[in-house]
């Protein structure tokens, strides 16, 4: 009985967290975090419009286009995934941009980097 039990619970386990891995790639993990951390200044599709982004100079990038701005860690190249790493981990005011980017390195690495993975994926976005 105790073994039956025990192969059911792991097979459920796998089950679980093979469906885990199917459901959340990193992108769609950014999401939640996104809304609830960003969208406020960068808007929903990430295009800078969010209701308090449109009060800031200069303003939030626009996301959809994927063209970022800071060289965050001076290897001459703007935008790589690193320098969103380091943008969204310590803020764009280490980089020479603007303070109210602010530093989100307290919701740790993993989710910078699900964060990392879902601004990408917003370029090309369009509104529904
Ligand atoms: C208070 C408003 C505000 C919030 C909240 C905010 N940002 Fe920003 N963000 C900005 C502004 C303003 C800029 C442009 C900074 C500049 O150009 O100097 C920016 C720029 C960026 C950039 C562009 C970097 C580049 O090289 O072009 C990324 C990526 C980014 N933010 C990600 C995020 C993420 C992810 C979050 C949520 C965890 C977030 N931001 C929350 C205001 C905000």
């Amino acid at each position: 009985m105790m073994r039956r039990l025990a192969a059911l619970v792991s097979t459920l386990l796998l089950a679980t967290a093979t469906f885990a891995e199917v459901a959340t790639p990193d992108a769609s993990a950014g999401r939640t975090t996104f809304e609830a951390f960003c969208v406020n200044c960068h808007g929903p599709l990430g295009q800078g419009d969010g209701p308090a982004g449109r009060a800031v100079l200069p303003v939030p990038r626009d996301f959809t286009v994927g063209q970022f701005k800071f060289d965050a860690d001076g290897d001459g190249h703007t935008g790589t995934d690193d320098d969103l790493f380091l943008v969204i981990r310590d803020g764009a005011g280490p980089a020479g941009g603007n303070p109210l980017m602010a530093a989100w390195g307290h919701l740790g690495d993993e989710q910078v980097r699900v964060l990392v993975a879902y601004v990408r994926s917003l370029e090309g976005a369009k509104a529904d």
